[in-house]
């Protein structure tokens, strides 16, 4: 199976802020492209269990973690994609050695994407680039681009989004790229079943206008690498991107706190004992499960649940966020606070839960 998400496109920032990580916490969190995992880590939780049903996105994110723990911050960002560089197979051939025999068989039969630098390789990221080279071009110029990407204040971005990004071709283009069949080529199927939204594309539509003129751009390093498939660095505030963060991190991957489980998150919560976790990232794994099964999982979370965890998650197309679980209930105020923040336009709702 290929990767899906090469990194993670969930914002770190509102993450922790709504899970609030201590030192005495033991954190469940769905891996995905790993940074997430990384930025609970450098909360220095007890321990956290990164758990993700797609072997591939586990291979990743230990990639990842060997990358940083064995390499220089500048060497770590050229070998992972976000700057140029023409070995990234000799150092994938130093750091292989911390890694298991089974995940260096499936970089060797891989070596291409490592060649291309890792941050690039997901269905998604994949997608994303083809609009970036195709579609965008006929949209707006790359100095435009650029212009866009310095400007310093709302008001600026919404003026500039009147005059440059709002035309018929913008609409038409983006529309038709990011129409639900379009997207099923950057994001699994399966993650359009439960859709609650009419028309995909006008909702992504309307999010992405949200994006533009909504999210300060300065701050905002998914719009960075949507636009330019990079993100500049180093970025303030990103687990592994700021250089301030890199030594801790190393410090911190070094006490082997993260365990990886390749598992549905249902499965595993289900023969997990009482009382196992105090915080839950569940990304928006519910996009592909229905009501029922979304009412199950969170019955479960609050049975391995200790008192006073908190659960986070995501809602995208799918609508999952009314659910009457006993001892389980909405933080609403803060959901929608730190939904307004958040950096990834694309989502509909953030939620975080309390369990008592
Ligand atoms: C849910 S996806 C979403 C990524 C991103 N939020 C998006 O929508 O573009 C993030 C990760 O969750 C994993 N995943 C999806 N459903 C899962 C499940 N039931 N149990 C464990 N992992 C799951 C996927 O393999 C993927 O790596």
């Amino acid at each position: 199976m290929a990767i899906s998400y090469s990194m993670c496109w969930e914002d770190p920032l509102v993450l922790l802020q709504s899970l609030d990580i201590s030192k005495e916490d033991n954190v469940l969190s769905i891996v995905s492209g790993g940074e997430n995992i990384l930025a609970i880590l450098l909360k220095e939780p007890k321990k956290i269990i990164g758990i993700d049903i797609k072997k591939e996105q586990i291979y990743l994110t230990k990639l990842k973690i060997a990358a940083i723990k064995n390499l220089e911050f500048n060497e770590f960002v050229r070998f992972i994609g976000f700057k140029t560089s023409k070995n990234r197979i000799q150092i994938f051939e130093t750091i292989k050695k911390y890694i298991e025999k089974e995940e260096v068989e499936y970089w060797e039969k891989n070596l291409d994407i490592i060649k291309n630098g890792l941050i690039h390789c997901g269905k998604f990221e994949k997608y994303l680039s083809k609009f970036r080279n195709y579609c965008l071009p006929l949209i707006i110029s790359k100095e435009r681009i650029n212009e866009f990407l310095l400007l310093n204040s709302l008001d600026q971005q919404k003026e500039f989004y009147l005059k440059y990004w709002n035309n018929w071709k913008f609409r038409f283009l983006f529309k038709l790229f990011f129409s639900r069949k379009g997207l099923e080529s950057g994001r699994d199927k399966e993650y359009f079943k439960y859709s609650s939204k009419g028309k995909v594309s006008n909702y992504y539509l309307e999010r992405v206008k949200h994006g533009l003129t909504e999210v300060p751009i300065q701050t905002n390093l998914f719009m960075h690498y949507i636009l330019t498939g990079k993100i500049p660095v180093p970025f303030k505030d990103h687990p592994y991107l700021d250089e301030s963060n890199f030594d801790k991190l190393k410090d911190s991957i070094n006490k082997n706190k993260i365990e990886f489980v390749k598992l549905d998150i249902y499965e595993f919560i289900k023969k997990s004992k009482e009382k196992s976790f105090s915080k839950f990232n569940l990304s928006d794994v519910f996009e592909v499960k229905t009501q029922e099964e979304y009412k199950d999982i969170l019955k479960e979370i609050k049975r391995v649940a200790k008192t006073k965890s908190k659960i986070c998650y995501w809602n995208n197309l799918v609508n999952r966020s009314e659910h009457q679980v006993e001892g389980v209930m909405q933080n609403k105020k803060l959901s929608e606070e730190l939904y307004k923040k958040d950096r990834v336009h694309f989502y509909s709702r953030f939620i975080i839960e309390n369990v008592n």
